[in-house]
């Protein structure tokens, strides 16, 4: 039984063959078809219910990545989907208009089913939003775009182990939401690219081919206080940011991916240079309404309130020296109550640093103020070899003693090497 104005979604994780451009179709996981999965879209306060349907021939899930939710909703590797089964989480939709994706979280296989292509984006709408004169007429001037680089072996996906490949696969081949070699026709003046890094391990250092600048406007959890002027902006694996660029009519421009500038490992594929995608602008574009100077509130946290310091270093595929164990807890978090978490890569290779169910704000980068990109609620922090991050964080709430969440590195062989922890909230 369903209540009228619950918000439905089916989902079925399938195997299937998709194009990538190889001479032959590259056998893939999707869902709802061969390749990724459907944009789901929900509005702030609505309930969803999400029926998961795993045809996979073996078992997954699927986590809600940014949601805030119940931790037996969460999808995390507590929630194994088995093959042939089916399960229906539900929660109520309460933070603010932002981009959120889904994916697999089995543990120990999360990036083989991410690489094969089960993952998707998950829009969350809200009246505030909606009022400002951003570009949002989905797939004319408000455009997913899911990042991957992918490696081939003839027509198949090639995620063997490499020698000097402790960071995972890093591939040659972009694709955008599936399509290699992407283009977008831009029709409008203005258009807003919802950016998310979906890759197991590469960190993109996003610019356009003429060094333009662009506004951004929005990164993991939601809005800006502020569009912050960018011509490049570092994204690592599950982080995502909405950009807004303008073009000339009839110009051509290309976005493209730079050697990173926090990073220096080049085994972490710090040295590539990659086309990500190419606009290709109409004769005659639309106008677009200039962006507007706020568009948000700027996050509230009070360092006053903190009640707790925990501290996390990052090092080889461990946190604290541990490698995650499903038996576990290793936080204990009182809801409704502010922490700081500091976060520490003590280690020669990049990695970052998620947390389920919460937005957090980073308070300090290596002791400093965060630069305006890091200024809004973030979930993911990039934390290239030698950062700490200070982080303010508030779970509210949902309490469950049985039921953790996950944090952990989202270069997903990291994370399935044991690089993530569990906290309940009570
Ligand atoms: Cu993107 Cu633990 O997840
Ligand atoms: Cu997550
Ligand atoms: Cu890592």
């Amino acid at each position: 039984h369903v209540d009228e104005g619950t918000r439905v979604f089916d989902l079925t994780m399938q195997q299937g063959e998709t194009d990538l451009g190889r001479p032959e179709p590259t056998p893939t996981w999707g869902v709802n078809g061969s390749y990724l999965g459907p944009t789901l879209r929900a509005e702030r306060g609505e309930q969803v219910l999400v029926n998961v349907h795993n045809d996979l021939g073996e078992e997954s899930t699927l986590h809600w990545h940014g949601m805030h939710l119940p931790a037996a909703m969460d999808g995390g590797p507590h929630q194994m989907v088995g093959d042939g089964d089916t399960v229906s989480p539900t929660w109520q939709v309460d933070q603010p208009a932002a981009t959120l994706w889904y994916h697999p979280h089995p543990h120990g296989e999360t990036a083989e089913h991410v690489y094969r292509g089960v993952a998707g984006m998950f829009i969350l709408d809200d009246p505030q939003e909606a009022e400002l004169p951003l570009p949002r007429t989905y797939g004319v001037d408000d455009v997913p775009v899911i990042v991957q680089d992918k490696k081939f072996e003839g027509s198949e996906l090639d995620d063997s182990d490499g020698m000097f490949r402790n960071n995972g696969i890093l591939g040659d081949q972009v694709l955008v939401n599936g399509t290699p070699g992407p283009y977008l026709d831009v029709t409008t003046e203005l258009v807003r690219l919802r950016l998310l890094n979906a890759s197991n391990a590469r960190v993109y250092n996003f610019h356009f081919d003429d060094h333009r600048r662009y506004q951004l406007i929005a990164t993991d959890g939601g809005l800006l206080p502020r569009p912050v002027e960018l011509t490049h902006l570092e994204l690592s694996p599950g982080e995502r940011a909405e950009v807004v660029v303008a073009v000339e009519p009839g110009e051509t421009t290309v976005l493209r991916s730079a050697p990173s500038e926090l990073s220096g490992n080049r085994f972490a594929g710090a040295d590539d240079r990659l086309d990500v995608l190419q606009l290709r602008a109409a004769d005659h574009l639309s106008p677009s309404p200039p962006l507007p100077d706020r568009i948000a509130d700027a996050p509230t946290l009070d360092p006053d309130d903190v009640v707790r310091t925990r501290e996390f270093r990052l090092s080889g595929t461990t946190i604290n020296g541990q490698d995650m164990a499903m038996d576990r807890t290793d936080a204990t978090v009182e809801v409704d109550t502010t922490e700081r978490w500091v976060v520490r890569n003590a280690d020669g290779d990049p990695h970052n640093f998620h947390i389920h169910d919460v937005q957090f704000v980073v308070e300090s980068v290596d002791g400093r103020e965060p630069p305006p990109e890091l200024a809004g609620w973030k979930d993911t922090v990039f934390m290239p070899e030698g950062r700490e991050v200070e982080l303010l964080v508030r779970f509210s709430d949902y309490t469950d003693p049985e039921t953790p969440y996950m944090f952990h590195c989202h270069v997903l062989r990291h994370e399935d090497r044991g690089m993530m922890g569990q906290f309940v909230v009570v």
